[in-house]
């Protein structure tokens, strides 16, 4: 078996600079890594990724939108993350499970308990053996997240950007009470510092916590 890390944390950390600074590190060291995100990461779960983030679907109930999650997820498992992991490779998914706890439940309110049935059922026995957690002031974040939005030619993913600045905050509350329950899993990065600083810090997480058949040299 590969190895499973997730990224995680409030819109404009800054994950999305890291995961991809990590998956060079770890291809320049011969390792096969699968850079990969969530909602989407195949043809299947991006087009209902378009639907989550389509800021015109502001009447989309938290439960529809928690089922579609639910559902993207499914099929990015069992189509591409279970598959690379079989094949021995290190999948790096930018977003994974804590985020639908993180925002559907500490965000929207919905009940941990169906979260829980509904993150089983779409991940089977899939999940991240590391999860590095970009925290940071959402304040800061979300300044930073909507210039991306207004710079981007892309698609307006800006549904939760949208969000009062108080979604935001027990957002990142929901993250920090996760690393807290599973110290083992979590490692909490400080999404204020440098990059270079932030990469450091990731960078020698990883490598401590890599299991021997994939690990590397710095
Ligand atoms: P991204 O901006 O990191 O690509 O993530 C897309 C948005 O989807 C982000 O606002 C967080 C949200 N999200 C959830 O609300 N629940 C989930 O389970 C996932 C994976 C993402």
């Amino acid at each position: 078996m590969g190895y499973f890390i997730s990224f995680e944390g409030v819109e404009g950390c800054g994950k999305t600079t890291q995961i991809k600074l990590l998956h060079e590190f770890l291809t320049a060291r011969g390792r096969s890594v699968l850079l990969t995100r969530e909602p989407g990461g195949c043809a299947i779960a991006d087009k209902i990724r378009a639907i989550l983030l389509d800021a015109e679907n502001h009447a989309m109930s938290p439960l529809a939108e928690l089922l579609l999650y639910a559902s993207a997820r499914a099929q990015h498992v069992a189509e591409v993350i279970t598959p690379a992991l079989e094949a021995g490779r290190i999948v790096l998914c930018d977003r994974f499970f804590d985020a639908t706890v993180a925002y559907q439940c500490f965000g929207r309110g919905i009940d941990r308990d169906t979260i829980a049935v509904l993150n089983t059922l779409a991940c089977q026995e899939t999940t991240p053996e590391l999860t590095i957690l970009v925290d940071c002031d959402p304040h800061i974040g979300l300044s930073r997240a909507r210039k991306r939005i207004e710079s981007s030619q892309g698609p307006r993913e800006e549904r939760f950007e949208l969000e009062a600045l108080s979604f935001h905050q027990r957002v990142r509350g929901g993250y920090l009470h996760l690393a807290a329950e599973e110290p083992n899993r979590f490692v909490i990065v400080n999404g204020d510092d440098t990059i270079e600083t932030i990469f450091a810090a990731i960078s020698e997480h990883v490598v401590q916590h890599l299991p021997e058949e994939l690990r590397v040299i710095c």
